[in-house]
């Protein structure tokens, strides 16, 4: 299958540096063309909240485009990987699966509601094959976090909560991260990853209160309380922190008999009996095992157990619904 990435900045890279990885799980793909409007993209590491980028940049063997429409016109794809900027993913997504292109396009789905309902009436006409980069379902601490929930090892959970704190995003093109018209601002760029977490584990919520804080941007954090019959679920996003610290992803999951924490050092249990240990994860890189699952589901034509793009689209209605319970300071109910 021949493919393209479309969006050569931070994430754009970090796919591209996937590839060979990718390639050997799956097979027989294919890379021949990277597009990205900004000439300087092909030229230039780029950073993200991951850190630096050092793909290697020997772009050679790539048909290298700037324009989106002259890539679609020239090529004949099976798959795109967009890593665009938010504002763009519906009308790129779109653009790619009305021309029958398979679509893996990044976190969060879209901006708005209505424009992920369209991605998906788009995939569904055209029975093409759509997966958004809700990568943290394939990140090996969350995977086995999923399973010690679904396996009632240590019991139900009592109470959980997650954490995403960085830097304001001041990395991205145009610094279109910082206007929350482009990128949802922190609530649906950082935080959807807990949130479709979340739901994932543990179904969606009956409402959402939350607060934010809106000092140095506009919804800069956002902290919000899932409303559960059975169990209390918080989650914190943050991108007001200084520039200086570190980009942190951290959770704890208090169980009937135990409790497990992602730490610094990994996943810590801590039994209600017995001695604190460090839980065995495999290793692994969720954005390389997300494309995994996506290329599958192609070769296959069935669509992932893992990460359904209706799933997608429940992540960005109840990260919309916190900002809407941050801003009236009501509860809204989903
Ligand atoms: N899954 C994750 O962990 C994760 C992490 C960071 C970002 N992301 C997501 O990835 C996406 C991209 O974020 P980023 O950090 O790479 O942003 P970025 O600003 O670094 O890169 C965006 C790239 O898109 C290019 N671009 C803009 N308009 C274009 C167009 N019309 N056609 C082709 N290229 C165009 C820009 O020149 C830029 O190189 C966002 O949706 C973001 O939320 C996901």
């Amino acid at each position: 299958m021949d493919f393209a990435i479309i969006g050569f900045g931070g994430l754009g890279k970090v796919h591209y540096g996937n590839v060979p990885r990718i390639a050997e799980r799956v097979g027989d793909i294919r890379l021949v063309a990277l597009c990205d409007v900004e000439e300087s993209a092909f030229h230039v590491r780029t950073s993200t909240n991951l850190g630096e980028n050092n793909a290697e940049l020997d772009l050679s063997a790539y048909r290298l485009y700037r324009d989106v429409e002259e890539l679609f016109a020239r090529e004949r794809l099976d798959f795109v990987i967009t890593a665009l900027p938010t504002y763009l993913h519906e009308k790129i997504a779109v653009m790619a699966m009305e021309r029958g292109i398979h679509v893996f396009s990044e976190k969060p789905m879209a901006l708005t509601a209505a424009q992920g309902e369209h991605m998906l009436r788009v995939a569904r006409k055209k029975h093409v094959k759509l997966m958004i980069g809700q990568c943290v379902r394939y990140f090996p601490e969350y995977a086995a976090l999923k399973e010690l929930i679904d396996s009632n090892k240590y019991g139900k959970v009592i109470q959980a909560d997650f954490q995403r704190i960085s830097p304001s995003a001041t990395w991205s093109w145009q610094n279109w991260m910082m206007d929350e018209a482009k990128s949802g601002g922190a609530t649906l760029d950082l935080h959807v990853h807990d949130v479709d977490f979340i739901h994932w584990a543990f179904g969606v919520p009956k409402g959402v209160t939350s607060v934010s804080t809106n000092y140095k941007s506009k919804h800069e954090s956002v902290r919000t309380l899932y409303h559960y019959e059975d169990k209390v679920v918080t989650a914190l996003g943050d991108w007001g922190m200084p520039g200086c610290f570190p980009f942190t992803q951290r959770f704890t999951v208090r169980f009937e008999r135990a409790t497990v924490e992602r730490a610094e050092k990994g996943l810590m249990l801590y039994p209600e009996e017995g001695e604190a240990s460090l839980l065995e994860v495999p290793a692994g890189n969720g954005h390389a095992e997300e494309l995994v699952d996506f290329i599958n589901c192609i070769r296959e034509d069935r669509e992932s157990a893992v990460n359904p793009p209706e799933d997608s689209l429940k992540s960005i209605k109840i990260a919309i619904a916190e900002k809407v319970s941050a801003d009236t300071g009501k509860t809204v109910v989903l």
